[in-house]
C-alpha cells in the first residue's frame, strides 16, 4: 500500500493569491503534475490540512478545480485554516456535512482514520471527548494494520515556538491540546498502528515515541525553520516545496520526501 502525503497548501480565492510571498496555487499545481507523472500508482493522496488560507467557499471551489486533477483520490484532514463544513460541501460535494469531519476508510487491508482537530483560527488543535471516546473504541490491540492522520502534532516537539507558541501570537502552542489523551487512546493498538501522520508545522519531522512512529509532511508552498531552542517561527523561502511518499508492506514502513523546483515567477 502506498500513499502520497501533502500538506499546508494554503490556497486563496483566486489563482494569483500569494502566501508568504509565493503563489500557492501554482505550487500545488506543480505538485499535482509531479504526482500525476509518477511512474507508479499510489492508493490515495493524504492532505493533512490547511487546504485553504481563510476557509471560504470560494477558496474551496478553486481548490476543487485544482485537486480534481489528481490522478489519485485525495483524502483530507481539516486544518486550523480550514472550515469543516465548507471543506465537506464545496470541496467534496458532501450534501449533509458533519460538524467535525472525522472519517475512516480501508485500502489494501489497511484501515486509515482521519481526525478533525480544528479549534478555530488559532494554532493549537483540539479533540472532543466524543472523538477521544471513538478513538479509544477503535484502537483495540487486534485488527487490521492502522494509520491515523490529523492536522496538529499530537506529541512534544523539541522546538520552543512549536511547543509553547511565541510572543508575537500570545504563546499559543502549535500542538494538539489533548495530545496526552490522544496518545493514551492509540496506545493499545501499538502493535498494528503503522504510523501517525500530521501537518501544520510546514516541515518534515519523524519521531519515535513510546514505540509509535509519528511523521509530518512538508508544505507544498513554504517551509518554516524549526531548530531546537528556536523561540520564534521563521519562513524558509530558500527551502523548496515538497511532498512525501509513504510505502507500507508486511515488513516495514518507508517514508521518502521529495522536493521540487518552484514554479517560475514565484
Ligand atoms: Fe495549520
Amino acid at each position: 500500500m502506498r500513499f502520497i502525503h501533502i500538506s499546508d497548501t494554503h490556497l486563496g480565492k483566486t489563482p494569483d493569491f500569494t502566501y508568504n510571498g509565493f503563489n500557492s496555487y501554482r505550487h500545488l499545481e506543480r505538485v499535482i503534475e509531479t504526482i500525476n507523472a509518477l511512474p507508479f500508482a499510489v492508493d490515495f493522496v493524504l492532505h493533512s490540512g490547511d487546504v485553504t488560507e481563510y476557509g471560504s467557499a470560494e477558496e474551496y471551489v478553486l481548490a476543487r478545480r485544482l485537486l480534481e486533477r489528481s490522478r489519485f483520490p485525495v483524502k483530507y484532514a481539516v486544518g486550523n485554516h480550514d472550515n469543516a463544513a465548507l471543506l465537506q460541501s464545496a470541496l467534496l460535494g458532501i450534501e449533509s456535512p458533519s460538524g467535525r469531519y472525522d472519517h475512516t476508510f480501508s485500502v489494501a487491508g489497511v484501515q486509515i482514520v482521519i481526525l478533525d482537530t480544528n479549534n478555530g483560527f488559532v494554532p493549537n488543535g483540539t479533540l472532543t471527548e466524543r472523538q477521544l471516546a471513538d478513538l479509544r473504541a477503535l484502537c483495540t490491540p487486534e485488527g487490521a494494520p492502522l494509520i491515523v492522520a490529523l492536522h496538529h502534532p499530537p506529541l512534544p516537539l523539541d522546538t520552543p515556538w512549536l511547543q509553547e507558541g511565541w510572543a508575537g501570537f500570545g504563546f499559543r502552542s502549535m500542538l494538539l491540546n489533548e495530545g496526552e489523551a490522544f496518545r493514551a487512546a492509540i496506545a493499545p493498538a501499538r502493535e498494528r498502528l503503522r504510523g501517525v501522520f500530521f501537518g501544520h508545522i510546514h516541515r518534515a519531522f519523524q519521531v519515535q515515541h513510546e514505540g509509535i512512529f509519528y511523521c509530518s509532511a512538508p508544505s507544498t508552498v513554504i517551509q518554516f525553520v524549526a531548530y531546537p531552542e528556536q523561540r520564534d517561527p521563521k519562513p524558509a523561502p530558500e527551502e523548496l516545496p515538497a511532498f512525501a511518499l509513504v510505502t507500507l508492506d508486511e515488513a516495514q514502513l518507508t517514508v521518502r520526501q521529495y522536493a521540487l523546483p518552484r514554479p517560475e515567477a514565484g
